[in-house]
């Protein structure tokens, strides 16, 4: 993976480097059940921070994102929850899971039914947790490792967005595609425990579910979290 480094550490260092993202993810997680949706196990982290660090030595880079990847987000548990009450949302569908981070609400689809399903993120370290999250269930998950928000939404059944409304210019970029796409006839269920920047007047509440998280992420361990299905416009 191009954006990662591999660089020799003396023993005062951090320890050294991982060869590949795989191999970043497997040594920075534990494989483990999933709080409240324990039939699925992801490779997770305990500390966002340490972990925060040991990403920016490995890309070089002091801005890289949080790894967001090594953690189930309230939104992602609740439209898990969601698509295990609900598994007609996806059975036999074609599913895409949009911001996709673990893999959580593209692994939980495929649990339900779905057909196929893609998870899409722009980190190269979450491509990684994707596809080990993936494999650890058994299920198989397309990694798009791309912006797929300057293209048109692909051609699927439903479109899962779990937490992708924490940033302002992410939220900017994701509503009018996801509008597009809801446009086109394709189902959008967002899940979200409450971020700033969810467009709530363009949603329908599905159901709410308490998830429990950790207090390294949020300022709550137990959240409520929402599974919302977009309206579709006239
Ligand atoms: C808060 S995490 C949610 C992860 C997962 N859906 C869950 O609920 O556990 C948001 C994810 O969106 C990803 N992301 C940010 N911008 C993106 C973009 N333009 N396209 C795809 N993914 C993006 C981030 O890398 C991150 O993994």
């Amino acid at each position: 993976m191009s954006a990662l480094n591999t660089r020799p550490c003396g023993p005062s260092q951090e320890p050294p480097i991982a060869a590949s993202p795989r191999a970043f993810v497997l040594r920075h997680t534990r494989l483990r059940p999933v709080p409240g949706l324990e039939e699925i196990r992801l490779h997770l982290a305990d500390e966002v921070l340490p972990l925060w660090r040991a990403v920016q030595l490995e890309t070089g880079d002091p801005d890289t994102a949080l790894p967001y990847w090594a953690f189930a987000w309230a939104g992602g548990l609740a439209v898990g929850r969601y698509l295990r009450a609900h598994p007609e949302a996806v059975t036999d569908r074609r599913v895409f899971d949009l911001g996709s981070g673990s893999g959580l609400c593209a692994i939980a689809a495929l649990r339900a039914g779905a057909s196929i399903a893609a998870g899409a993120d722009i980190d190269p370290l979450a491509a990684a947790a994707i596809e080990l999250n993936a494999r650890a269930n058994r299920e198989r998950v397309t990694v798009v490792r791309r912006d797929v928000l300057d293209e048109d939404a692909p051609d699927v059944d439903v479109i899962l967005a779990g937490d992708c409304w924490y940033d302002a210019r992410l939220a900017e970029r994701v509503l009018p595609w996801l509008r597009r796409a809801r446009a086109r006839g394709i189902d959008v269920l967002v899940g979200d425990p409450g971020r700033r920047y969810l467009p709530i007047d363009e949603l329908v509440e599905l159901a709410s579910y308490d998830v429990r998280t950790t207090t390294e992420l949020e300022d709550l361990a137990l959240k409520q979290g929402r599974v919302y299905a977009m309206r579709a416009t006239d």
